[in-house]
């Protein structure tokens, strides 16, 4: 049975999922840093392993960012990135009693776009905001 836990993973966890769905892994003193600047961090397990995981980054107040969503290649289609989305989901909503027009942002990988609609999210395009950008590396 997979449980959902409100809280921030080991990097040695992060790490292992990002690894899993072919993200790769970095520096543990950096995940660590990162990790704990979340506002808000669900990670699911099947028993003590981590199976599955998503946090919200930003100000809490105008800007929220969803981030990380990943499940294992094991557990996908069995509905725990649904879980986790429901639960990120329920925060925003949180979020939004101080501001209801809290603006919530996600970079949809390759592929991933029609995950995140059924949730509700749309393009920049289609929402008449023009293309998001990222600082080229
Ligand atoms: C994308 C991801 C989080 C989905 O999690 P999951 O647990 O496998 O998804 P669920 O079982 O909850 O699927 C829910 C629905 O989304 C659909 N779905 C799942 N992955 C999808 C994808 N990549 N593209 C489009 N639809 C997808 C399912 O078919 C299902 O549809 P249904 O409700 O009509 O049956 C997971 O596949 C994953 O970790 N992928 C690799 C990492 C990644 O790319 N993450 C997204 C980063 S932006």
């Amino acid at each position: 049975m997979v449980e959902y836990k409100e809280k921030i993973p080991t990097s040695e966890e992060y790490n292992y999922i990002t690894n899993a769905v072919g993200w790769g892994t970095r520096d543990n003193k950096i995940v660590e840093i990162a990790l704990n600047k979340s506002l808000y961090s669900i990670c699911a397990y099947d028993g003590d392993k981590m199976i599955g995981y998503g946090r919200i980054i930003g100000d809490k107040t105008i800007f929220l960012y969803i981030q990380d969503i990943m499940v294992i290649p094991e557990y996908q289609s069995q509905k725990v990135g649904t879980n986790i989305m429901k639960m990120i989901l329920k925060k925003v909503n949180e979020f939004k009693e101080l501001n209801p027009s809290i603006r919530t942002y996600l970079g949809a990988s390759k592929g991933v776009e029609d995950f995140y609609r059924k949730f509700g999210f749309i393009t920049r395009e289609e929402a008449n905001l023009g293309e998001g950008m990222i600082l080229k590396m």
